[in-house]
């Protein structure tokens, strides 16, 4: 047996035996905080928390006790969209698209999708994972503990599984880390091949080939002006539940594609980015079980109009939040910069933020019993902040590193260190 009692927590936010499994509309605005609390755990389990006032006398002999320093404790965040498998990086497009050219004019222009896609053909599996394993490190110290990683720059069945492959050894390597993989072949049509001849590639090869291995958790689809077409997402998608692979969608980025739509009725478990969504979007989701994702750094990143969450939560909509991050329209996965843009730019509020990163982010991963809130029996996945005022002072301070220690399974995996001590 081991324990571990962390105490001299200033609040521990999402500890509780009650919460839904998600939360939508004006439920998002609660969070439950305890103030001036301990939480034990016993074998990587959440054993018992409380205010420090209730704290067991009788502990056993050989606790191990951790001063979080007054600050606070929450819930690891769900990152439930990325593309952090991904060779090199694209900031010669990042100066022009500075000089003026549009993501789709670079696109077009060879850069975009498939600049990645040459590149990463270009890299070996062994240093792919390399630069893979960093990303995910690095969303370790965002407070990070679940995440879900994508392909599709792979845009060949040889390059789509050598991705896959690469999450498939993260998996194996980062066993604490709740990974889910998803197949995302359609991304964008590769420059040598045939609109028609690439989709049935994906169906009739690519889909065969990853279930075989078992590589993918989900398919998703880039439903969008200029990308896929509807018929083509639902096509795919539909090909890719026969294989036990379930929808989500990249939907209503850069125009009203339909996209959204398309996932209500593909019942997709999740459909992200949604900058263009108006009544008719909103209509559609309410009658589903779809969450609604939002990427506020790919907004910033591509200076788009950010999604309509105030609109979403108003009409009782639950939100999620990921980070996106891939080298083309969100070169971070900084979770608490996407707080910071959640609050600032979607006028969301930092607790509707913070459900939005943690619970409602499991829900969009399926992780609703093992991650999204601290609980007694379950996986004690958290984080520690450096001692803070409050909670709204980490979206209010954006950017800075405000995770001093993260914790999965009662194990540490992330501690800041510390230059001058
Ligand atoms: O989620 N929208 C589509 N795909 C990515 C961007 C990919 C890239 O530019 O490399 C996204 O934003
Ligand atoms: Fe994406």
């Amino acid at each position: 047996m081991t324990h571990l009692l962390i105490h001299n927590i200033k609040g521990l936010v999402q500890a509780s035996e009650t919460l839904p499994s998600r939360l939508k509309g004006s439920d998002m605005k609660k969070l439950p905080v305890i103030d001036n609390a301990f939480l034990w755990i016993e074998n990587g389990l959440v054993r018992e928390y409380g205010h420090e006032k209730h704290l067991p006398e009788s502990l056993p002999a050989d606790v191990q006790r951790l001063d979080a320093g007054g600050g606070f404790v929450l819930p690891t965040f769900v990152d439930s969209h990325t593309h952090i498998v991904y060779a090199g990086s694209r900031e010669d497009e990042f100066v022009d698209k500075i000089k003026g050219l549009s993501y789709v004019e670079i696109a077009q222009k060879g850069g975009g999708i498939l600049n990645s896609a040459q590149r990463l053909r270009q890299t070996s599996p062994e240093e792919l994972y390399v630069q893979a394993e960093a990303r995910l490190r690095e969303l370790l110290s965002f407070g990070v503990g679940a995440v879900e990683i994508k392909s599709g720059y792979g845009l060949s069945t040889e390059s789509e599984l050598k991705m896959l492959r690469v999450v498939s050894k993260l998996k194996k390597n980062y066993p604490l880390v709740q990974i889910k993989a998803t197949f995302l072949g359609a991304h964008a049509f590769p420059k040598e091949v045939e609109r028609e001849v690439y989709v049935r590639s994906i169906v009739e090869d690519m889909l065969p080939a990853i279930a075989q291995e078992g590589l993918a958790d989900y398919c998703d689809v880039f439903c969008d002006k200029g990308f896929f077409t509807v018929d083509e997402c639902r096509y795919i998608l539909q090909n890719a539940s026969r294989y036990g692979l379930k929808p989500k969608i990249h939907a209503n980025e850069l125009d009203f594609s339909g996209g959204i739509q398309a996932g209500v009725a593909e019942k997709a478990i999740s459909v992200d980015h949604l900058e263009f969504t108006g009544e008719e979007e909103i209509t559609a989701l309410l009658n589903s079980q779809t969450i609604p994702t939002l990427l506020p750094s790919t907004a910033f990143y591509l200076g788009f109009e950010y999604p309509p969450a105030r609109l979403m939560l108003d009409a009782d909509l639950p939100v999620a939040l990921a980070s996106d991050y891939n080298p083309g329209s969100s070169p971070s996965g900084n979770m608490l910069f996407v707080l910071s843009l959640a609050c600032i730019k979607m006028k969301m509020t930092p607790e509707e933020a913070i459900n939005a990163a943690t619970i409602n982010a499991a829900a969009a991963l399926e992780l609703e019993e093992s991650a999204g809130c601290i609980r007694k029996g379950r996986r004690a996945d958290f984080f520690i902040t450096k001692p803070i005022p409050s909670l709204s002072f980490i979206p209010y301070s954006f950017g800075s590193r405000l995770v001093a220690q993260t914790f999965l399974k009662g194990q540490l995996v992330y501690k800041e260190a510390s230059s001058w001590s």
